[in-house]
Parts: C-alpha cells; sequence; structure tokens
C-alpha cells in the first residue's frame, strides 16, 4: 500500500457534456465521487490524500464556472465537516488561499481547525494551487532568509527546498493518480512527484469506482520502485561484486 495517494479528479465537464448537460453539472457529480473516494482511501489505511480541486490555472474558465466551483466548494466545506471530523480526517488546503473569497478563506480556516486532531487520514486539497507557484513561493521565502542574513544560498539543499513548499513536513506521494484520459501533470505538484509511481485512467471523475481506486492500487503494488538505483535484487549482487 502507499502512504501517500495523489489525485488529478479529471474529467467532470466532459461527463457532463456526454449526457447533453452544463459543465458545472459534471462537478457537481465530481464532489460526490470525491466523498466516496475520500472514505475509500481512510478505510485503506493509507495516511495522506491529495486531491487536486482547482488549479492556478482555472480562473480561466467561464465565469459562471468558477462561480459556480466556488459555491460547490463552500457548501462541500459545510456539508463534510462532520463526517471529516467523525472519521478522523485532518483537512489541510494547499495553494494560494488569498485568491478565495474572505468568506471562502475563513470556511477553509475553520474546516482546518475542526478536524485539526483527526489521526486517520491527512487530506491535503490543493485549492488555487499550481506546481510552479509553489516553488516559486518556496524560493522567495529562501531568498528572504538568505537575504536577513540567516542562510548562505550553499546552504540551500533538495531537503530545505522541500520544507519550504506546501507539503513540507510530508512525505512525497507514491501513487498519482489522474482520471480523465490526459496524460499529463498540469501543474500538480512538480517538486513533490519526482519519484511517484504514474497511473492514468481514462474513466472521467463522475465514473470513478472504489474498484477504480483499487485497481490503481494493485498496479502501484506490481511496480518496481528503483529511485534511480538498481532495487532490491540487484543490491545483493553489486555487493558480491565489490
Ligand atoms: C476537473 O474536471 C475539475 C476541475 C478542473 C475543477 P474538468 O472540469 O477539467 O473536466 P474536463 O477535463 O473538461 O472534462
Ligand atoms: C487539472 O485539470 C486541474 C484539476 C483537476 C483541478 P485541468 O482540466 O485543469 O487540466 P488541463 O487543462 O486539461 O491540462
Ligand atoms: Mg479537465
Amino acid at each position: 500500500m502507499p502512504n501517500h495517494v495523489a489525485i488529478i479528479m479529471d474529467g467532470n465537464g466532459r461527463w457532463a457534456a456526454r449526457r447533453g448537460k452544463p459543465r458545472t453539472y459534471g462537478h457537481q457529480a465530481g464532489t460526490e465521487v470525491a466523498r466516496k473516494i475520500v472514505q475509500a482511501v481512510a478505510e485503506r489505511n493509507i495516511g495522506t490524500l491529495t486531491i487536486y480541486a482547482f488549479s492556478s490555472e482555472n480562473w480561466s474558465r467561464p465565469k459562471h464556472e468558477v462561480k459556480r466551483l466556488m459555491s460547490l466548494f463552500r457548501r462541500g466545506l459545510e456539508r463534510e465537516l462532520d463526517q471529516l471530523q467523525e472519521h478522523g480526517i485532518r483537512l489541510n488546503f494547499i495553494g494560494r488561499r488569498e485568491g478565495f473569497s474572505k468568506l471562502l478563506q475563513r470556511g477553509m480556516a475553520r474546516a482546518e481547525q475542526i478536524t485539526a486532531a483527526g489521526q486517520r487520514l491527512v487530506l491535503n486539497v490543493a485549492a488555487n494551487y499550481g506546481g510552479q507557484l509553489d516553488i516559486v513561493d518556496a524560493t522567495r521565502r529562501i531568498a528572504e532568509r538568505v537575504q536577513a542574513g540567516e542562510l548562505q544560498p550553499a546552504e540551500i539543499d533538495q531537503l530545505m527546498v522541500s520544507e519550504h513548499l506546501q507539503l513540507a513536513g510530508q512525505s512525497p506521494p507514491d501513487l498519482f493518480i489522474r482520471t480523465g484520459g490526459e496524460h499529463r501533470l498540469s501543474n500538480f505538484l512538480l517538486w513533490n512527484l519526482a519519484y511517484t509511481e504514474l497511473h492514468f485512467s481514462d474513466v472521467l471523475w463522475p465514473d470513478f469506482t472504489v474498484q477504480d481506486l483499487d485497481h490503481a492500487l494493485l498496479d502501484y503494488a506490481q511496480r518496481h520502485r528503483r529511485f534511480g538505483g538498481l532495487g532490491h535484487d540487484t543490491e545483493i549482487s553489486s555487493s558480491q561484486n565489490a
């Protein structure tokens, strides 16, 4: 089992279009699926789930679609709180929250507070998130520390950069899932996905089931991770050669 799963929940708009409905109908259906998958992940003893809810580029969608997404987000926050708390799920938002309305920002902070004691699953929700912005923000904070004389440029290493990113202190995703058939990262966790196993599903997000999740987990279980080394089997033979 992976410790950390990251999901791009893609395909809502196409799912709705196929049914002759407006794209926002797909977003609504997608919210229901998100709730179901979050519970399933929690039940599978996976410690962390990071879901891409709204990218820093999604503001370029038509105004009414953005508006609908914001209202679904706000309502979801209110509606899911009890259930999240009850199931020991701790919410953590990543992304530039200053992009959202004050009302929504307050709702996000409140949801984080109320669920802060959750021990079962950390649920990172990427909202107004962009992987490049994440790295830019980290770079700025590090530069400020250098400017303040706290830090020498030569002290900057991968660990330090990681610790200034939004997922600071969390292990990187082991498994990445993208639904909806596109084979790209769309500016999701660029830094953190360096050695993540990638799983692409053609299923549109509103059709994604717990069985599809299990299929991705099975796919992951069969991967052989090497992290640039030679993996476990070959370590023995290389030490024999030494
Ligand atoms: C993902 O579904 C949800 C968000 C981006 C908020 P899309 O809205 O991208 O659906 P498609 O990819 O157009 O079908
Ligand atoms: C990525 O999907 C963002 C979310 C699912 C929130 P997009 O639909 O925005 O990505 P592109 O535009 O197809 O790359
Ligand atoms: Mg899409």
